[in-house]
């Protein structure tokens, strides 16, 4: 039987350095956790939320699935979203891509993946959006612009949720940005796409709330 020794070993070690540094380090995050962050990453082993921008544990909330998608209807990303935004009242939500993904990638190609094809069609519907920007590109910088482009559809996805709508109509103060980074650099891009507000949305995804209260 093979164990996990090792990982194990490096936990115990690791938590023994930072108690070595802040003796009080781990009952006073056990005691509540205030992060001011909301991570929206791929599950790429390569990019780490915490280790990237360098925040400890208990400074950012994260969700990460295969390509950093934020579907209308995914209850596991959506419920990530309320719980940061209407109990922990993060101030910025931060959705991040990276360059050469596996997941953007598989979707610009034709290869049957299995179930996952059926998560990686929504790419493909931004494949198609885009389509005209993209057609003259090389294939490395295709990707590369799916990739920045999937990144902006996203954060765009993230505030026609009403939870979003529903924090900027109530004052909260909240900022959604879009960022890639370089698996080759380990460097962030921010594609200067922030969005703080509702004035920001395209009328047809403001709840009709939203509209009726924001003339008044
Ligand atoms: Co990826």
């Amino acid at each position: 039987m093979s164990t996990l020794a090792n990982l194990l070993e490096q936990n115990r070690r690791w938590a023994e350095g930072i108690k070595a540094q802040d003796p009080t380090f781990f009952q006073t995050l056990a005691a509540q956790q205030a992060p001011k962050y909301l991570w929206i990453g791929c599950s790429d082993s390569r990019v780490p939320a915490n280790q990237i921008v360098g925040l400890k544990p208990g400074e950012v909330f994260v969700h990460r699935n295969v390509a950093n998608i934020v579907v209308h209807t995914d209850f596991n990303c959506l419920s990530v979203i309320q719980f940061a935004v209407e109990i922990l009242k993060v101030e910025h939500v931060m959705v991040v891509g990276h360059y050469g993904c596996g997941g953007v990638s598989a979707a610009m190609e034709s290869h049957e993946l299995g179930l996952i094809d059926n998560w990686l069609r929504h790419i493909k519907d931004i494949y198609s959006k885009y389509e005209w920007q993209l057609a003259g590109l090389d294939e490395d910088r295709k990707l590369d612009r799916l990739c920045e482009l999937n990144v902006i559809e996203q954060v765009r996805n993230v505030c026609h949720t009403t939870i979003v709508q529903q924090a900027w109509r109530n004052g909260q103060n909240l900022t959604v940005h879009g960022w890639v980074y370089s698996l080759e650099d380990g460097r962030i891009r921010d594609l200067g796409v922030d969005m703080d507000g509702e004035t920001d949305l395209e009328p047809i995804y403001r709840t009709a709330v939203g509209t009726a209260e924001g003339t008044s």
